[in-house]
């Protein structure tokens, strides 16, 4: 049946894992693919909190298959310890869970090397750089079958066209986000993996995507260093932070907050080909007086719509904004579009007509499984 895809549509951390334990309902595995323990993702059922680093989120679904594919730096001790926090959460793991069996191995040696070379970058310190080297370098270590992972591994790529075949539903679980990707995000200030489309496809070995869910975060926020052109260093940025919880789920570190920026989410549209948008933490605007989102970029004087690749071209970027009154009240009890706040509807519809009109299917107004919006 379908297969979909989500990718982070900024700089990591929109929301990705709520929103894929949300659509996981109606799937029947769920991948990653790309990046490593470097994500952090929080899911909240019931008011329980979940941190994953490498496990995909869709695992708390108790009926879902979880597999960590091919491309992703597998980490065998943080892994260890993430099925054993689950298991004494009463998780049940046990036959839905796999590993390939040629995904590269992150060892005691790459995080040691990462602290020592990642400051610059301001890298999670999780060995995900010196892992890819080495693959890249072919010298890396594969999951050799240690007495506890042995079971769990399988060849993914098989598995996953054998599932699709079968008319199984697959959803791919991306990592960090599209301005992170090595290739097209802010380099150096990224990390070693690619994460936008095209990771799919070589970390897991599919090839065919139905879906390509974007996930967009109404501001924008990035952990570590690196150009940041909505970035606010006054009391709206720290508003941002502090409403929204911006604090990195994997270092702990404040993140970096700003607007909206619709010249960003334009290129993430060209680059991933996203045929639909889920829209996260519009609840954390509730308060504000005044929401901007930045349409246009003035780089040395001249106007542009277009994200710069030139990442100096970008670091001199300022942003041109449109103003938006603010709604000002809570969104709980929201159950439909047509239910939310006027001047919340005038946000997101502009927002919207500025992302090329892809559509949404879904906006998230808190962190709970239930504080969702579904569009059809
Ligand atoms: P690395 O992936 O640990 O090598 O870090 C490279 C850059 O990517 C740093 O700026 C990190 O803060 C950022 N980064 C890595 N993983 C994530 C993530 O899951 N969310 C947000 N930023 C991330
Ligand atoms: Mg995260």
């Amino acid at each position: 049946m379908a297969n979909s895809v989500v990718i982070g549509s900024q700089w990591g951390d929109e929301g990705k894992a709520k929103v894929i334990d949300y659509l996981a309902m109606d799937v029947d595995i769920v991948v990653r693919y790309q990046g490593g323990a470097n994500a952090g993702h929080t899911v909240i059922v019931g008011g329980k909190k979940f941190v994953f680093h490498l496990v995909p989120s869709g695992i708390i679904s108790p009926d879902k298959i979880c597999i960590i594919a091919n491309g992703v730096v597998f980490d065998e001790e943080q892994f260890f310890q993430e099925v054993d926090e689950l298991a004494e959460q009463g998780i049940n793991l046990k036959g839905r869970l796999f590993v390939s069996d040629i995904a590269h191995l992150v060892l005691p040696h790459h995080k040691t090397q990462d602290a020592q070379t990642g400051a610059k970058i301001g890298t999670t310190g999780r060995g995900i750089g010196p892992a890819y080297s080495e693959k890249a370098l072919r010298c890396g270590l594969r999951t050799s079958s240690s007495k506890r992972l042995a079971p769990m591994l399988i060849d993914s790529a098989h598995y996953l066209y054998d599932a699709w075949k079968k008319g199984k539903n697959i959803l791919f679980e991306g990592a960090q986000g599209t301005f992170l990707d090595i290739d097209h995000g802010t380099y150096p200030f990224v990390t070693s993996s690619n994460t936008t489309i095209g990771s799919v496809y070589t970390g897991s070995g599919i090839s065919h995507i139905d879906e390509v869910i974007g996930i967009v975060k109404v501001y924008t926020t990035r952990v570590g260093n690196g150009p940041f052109p909505t970035e606010l260093l006054d009391e709206d940025g720290q508003n941002l932070q502090t409403i929204g919880g911006e604090k990195g789920a994997t270092t702990g570190r404040p993140r970096r907050c700003g607007w909206f920026d619709s010249v960003l989410l334009r290129k993430s549209i060209q680059l991933n080909g996203f045929t639909k948008l889920a829209i996260t933490k519009l609840d954390v605007l509730n308060s504000f007086k005044k929401i901007k989102i930045c349409t246009k970029y003035d780089i040395d004087g001249k106007i542009t719509e277009q994200f710069p690749s030139n990442p100096e071209a970008l670091a001199k970027a300022k942003p041109v904004y449109e103003v938006f009154d603010g709604w000002q009240c809570s969104l709980d009890g929201c159950k439909t579009f047509e239910g939310l706040p006027e001047n919340a509807k005038i946000f997101l519809n502009r927002l919207k007509e500025l992302c090329y009109n892809v559509k949404f299917n879904m906006i998230s107004i808190g962190p709970d499984r239930s504080q969702t919006i579904g569009i059809k």
